[in-house]
């Protein structure tokens, strides 16, 4: 019974992040590097005691998919796998990632839904999705009231558009997808927000006024018969 105990403990201390990235995430993506070098700033970083904090791992060609036990890296601060081939697999539940600020997978080839897992990523600040094939609602991004820079262009979003919270936003790009965006009324109230991209978003009519609300606006793609225009704000009063 005791010997049994100690087997255990032994096995958990173990289990470091860096074990599980060169045993089963690397594999699994397609990775040829160890996170033994992940302690040296150019691929990824982790902390002292074997805690991975940072993967950056774009533009590497990997054509293997995302694993969920990627969700288990829980310090995981900083994601990075845009410029991928992930040859329209899934995104898996990565709602264990609650210390994930910046999750960055542009031009990857993913597929399928966010929901409902990217709720739980509390204290995201960026996410940039663009050029990708998902779909599904992501009305869920209104809780993630840390949220600064979004981006979504060229996918196949479908639904409202999420409220996002309105002092911490920054930059939203909506473009190229199907979003439902006949209610804007709270728009105005983007405080903070510099760039809004709504090019290629079934939209009709005129821009609505709420957008020339907003006072912090310095950029404005949107799209009028056909043609998209950019507005940029020249002065103020
Ligand atoms: C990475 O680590 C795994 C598991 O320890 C090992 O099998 C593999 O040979 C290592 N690969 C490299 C490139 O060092
Ligand atoms: C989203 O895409 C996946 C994979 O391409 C598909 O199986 C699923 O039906 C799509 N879901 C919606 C809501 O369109
Ligand atoms: C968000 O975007 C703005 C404008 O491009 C930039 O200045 C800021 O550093 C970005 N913030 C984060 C958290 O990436
Ligand atoms: C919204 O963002 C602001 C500025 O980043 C932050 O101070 C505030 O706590 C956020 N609101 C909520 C409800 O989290
Ligand atoms: C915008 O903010 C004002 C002041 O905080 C609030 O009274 C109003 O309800 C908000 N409008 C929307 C559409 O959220």
């Amino acid at each position: 019974m005791v010997h049994w105990l100690l087997l255990v403990v032994k096995v958990i201390a173990g289990t470091s992040d860096c074990d599980l990235y060169n045993n089963v995430i690397a594999p699994a993506l397609g990775a040829t590097t160890n996170a033994t070098r992940c302690c040296d700033g150019s691929t990824s970083i982790c902390t002292k005691d074997g805690r991975i904090t940072k993967l950056k791992l774009d533009g590497l060609d990997l054509v293997g998919f995302i694993p969920p036990e990627l969700a288990q890296i829980t310090l995981l601060d900083s994601l990075d796998l845009s410029e991928n081939n992930f040859c329209a697999q899934p995104i898996p539940d990565l709602g264990g990632l609650v210390n994930l600020k910046s999750f960055v997978a542009g031009n990857s080839y993913l597929s399928g839904s966010l929901s409902p897992w990217i709720s739980k990523l509390v204290n995201l600040e960026t996410l940039e999705i663009q050029e990708n094939n998902l779909n599904g609602t992501v009305a869920e991004l209104g809780q993630l009231t840390n949220l600064k820079n979004v981006s979504l262009n060229s996918n196949s979003f479908t639904g409202t558009v999420p409220q996002f919270n309105q002092s911490a936003l920054q930059t939203l790009d909506l473009g190229l997808n199907y979003f439902d965006a006949s209610d804007l009324s709270w728009i105005s109230n983007l405080t903070s927000l510099t760039v809004l991209n709504m090019d290629g978003i079934p939209i009709k009519g005129p821009i609505p006024s709420q957008v020339f609300q907003i006072q912090s606006l310095q950029e404005l793609y949107y799209p009028i018969a056909k043609l998209l225009v950019k507005f940029q704000q020249i002065s103020r009063n």
